[in-house]
C-alpha cells in the first residue's frame, strides 16, 4: 500500500512537472504571435551591429531593415554575410544592407574597420555591440590577449571608442552592450585579465567587463546626446553553443530538440535590442542593464565603481587609446 502511495504521488509531482513544461512551452511559442515591438521607426537612421550573419545579430538586422533603417552588417566572414542580407531579403526589402569585414580577434581589423567606417559614413545613430563566443578552447588572438575577453569585450571597447565621435555628429545616438545574466557569475581579475583571468569563466568575465565598462562609458557621455545601455537577451536557440557542443550527433540533437522547445527564438532575442535602439522612451534612459522589458538591478560586484574605473584604465592601455 505504502508503494502505491508513493507511486500516486510521485505521479502526481510529475504530472504538474509536464504540465508546468508544456504550458511554458505553449506559451513560449504562442508569444511569437503577439509580438511585444512597437512599429518604431529607423528611416534616416544607420545602425552598426556586429556579429549580424547568424543569431541574434540577424535578427536584429532584420528588424531595423524592416524600419527603414541602413544597416551596416558587420561580420568575420563576408561570405556569411552575403548570405545572411540574402536571408534578410527574402524577408524584407526594406532598408538598406552595408557588408563591412570585421573580425574581432584581431585589433588591427577592428582599427582598419572602424577608420573605414569614419571615411565612409557621415552618421552613426546605434552601435550594437553584440558579436560574441562562448566555451573557446583557451586560446591567446594576435595581440596577445585571451580570445573570449578580446573578442567578447576588448574589442567592442577599442570599437566604440573609436566610432565615438561619428556618433557625436547627430544630437543623439545608442550604443547597446549585448551581455548575458552570466556577468553574475563573473570576476574581474584586473592583475591576470590579458591572459582571461582565473578567479571566473572568461565568458562571465567578459560579460561582466561589457556592462562595467558600458556603465563607466554611460557616465562619460553624460549630458553629449549618447546613451549607453546594456542588454541580456535571455536564453536563445543560436549558434553560441557551436564551441560547447562541437560535431556530437547526440549533443546536436538535444539541442535542435530542446532548444526548438524551451529556449527563445533570435527574433525573440533581439526585441530588447529594438527598443533600447528605437523606442522614443528611451531616448535618455542610459546607464541600465534590461532583459524581458525590464530593467534589472546589478549585483554588487558589478556596481564597484572603482574596479569599473580600474578596468576601463587597463582596457584603454591594452588597445593602445591612451
Ligand atoms: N544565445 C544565447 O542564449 C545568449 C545568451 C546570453 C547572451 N548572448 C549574447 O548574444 C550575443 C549574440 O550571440 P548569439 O547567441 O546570436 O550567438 P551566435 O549565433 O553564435 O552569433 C555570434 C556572432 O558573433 C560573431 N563572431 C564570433 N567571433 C567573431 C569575431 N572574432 N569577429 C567578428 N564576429 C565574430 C559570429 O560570427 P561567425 O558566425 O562568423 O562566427 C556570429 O555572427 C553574444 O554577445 C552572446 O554572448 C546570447
Amino acid at each position: 500500500m505504502e508503494y502505491i502511495r508513493r507511486l500516486t504521488e510521485s505521479l502526481e509531482v510529475w504530472q504538474f512537472v509536464v504540465v508546468g513544461v508544456v504550458t511554458f512551452v505553449v506559451m513560449r511559442k504562442l508569444r511569437r504571435y503577439f509580438t511585444v515591438l512597437k512599429k518604431y521607426t529607423a528611416e534616416g537612421k544607420t545602425i552598426l551591429i556586429t556579429g549580424a550573419n547568424t543569431g541574434i545579430g540577424r535578427a536584429a538586422a532584420i528588424e531595423f531593415a524592416k524600419r527603414g533603417g541602413r544597416v551596416i552588417l558587420a561580420c568575420r566572414d563576408t561570405e556569411k554575410a552575403k548570405r545572411a542580407a540574402y536571408y534578410i531579403r527574402e524577408r524584407t526589402n526594406k532598408g538598406l544592407l552595408v557588408i563591412k569585414q570585421l573580425d574581432l580577434s584581431s585589433q588591427d581589423s577592428v582599427r582598419k574597420f572602424a577608420n573605414d567606417i569614419l571615411a565612409t559614413e557621415d552618421r552613426l545613430d546605434v552601435l550594437v555591440n553584440n558579436a560574441g563566443v562562448f566555451g573557446l578552447p583557451y586560446g591567446l588572438t594576435e595581440d596577445g590577449i585571451e580570445t573570449t575577453f578580446a573578442v567578447n569585450h576588448l574589442s567592442h571597447f577599442l570599437l566604440t571608442n573609436m566610432l565615438l565621435d561619428l556618433m557625436r555628429k547627430k544630437k543623439h545616438a545608442r550604443i547597446i552592450t549585448v551581455t548575458s545574466m552570466l556577468y553574475a557569475r563573473g570576476i574581474i581579475d584586473i592583475d591576470d585579465i590579458v591572459k582571461g583571468g582565473h578567479k571566473s569563466s572568461s565568458y562571465s568575465q567578459s560579460k561582466l567587463a561589457n556592462i562595467m565598462c558600458a556603465n563607466v562609458l554611460s557616465s562619460r557621455l553624460a549630458g553629449s546626446g549618447i546613451t549607453v545601455n546594456s542588454v541580456s537577451p535571455g536564453m536563445v536557440k543560436t549558434d553560441l553553443a557551436r564551441h560547447k557542443i562541437g560535431e556530437s550527433f547526440m549533443k546536436n540533437l538535444m539541442y535542435e530538440t530542446v532548444g526548438r522547445l524551451l529556449l527563445k527564438t533570435p527574433e525573440q532575442g533581439c526585441e530588447m535590442i529594438i527598443s533600447c535602439a528605437l523606442d522614443p522612451d528611451f531616448k535618455s534612459t542610459t546607464g541600465k542593464l534590461f532583459r524581458n522589458g525590464q530593467k534589472l538591478e546589478l549585483n554588487d560586484v558589478a556596481k564597484d565603481e572603482s574596479t569599473a574605473l580600474r578596468l576601463w584604465d587597463v582596457c584603454m592601455d591594452l588597445t593602445n587609446l591612451h
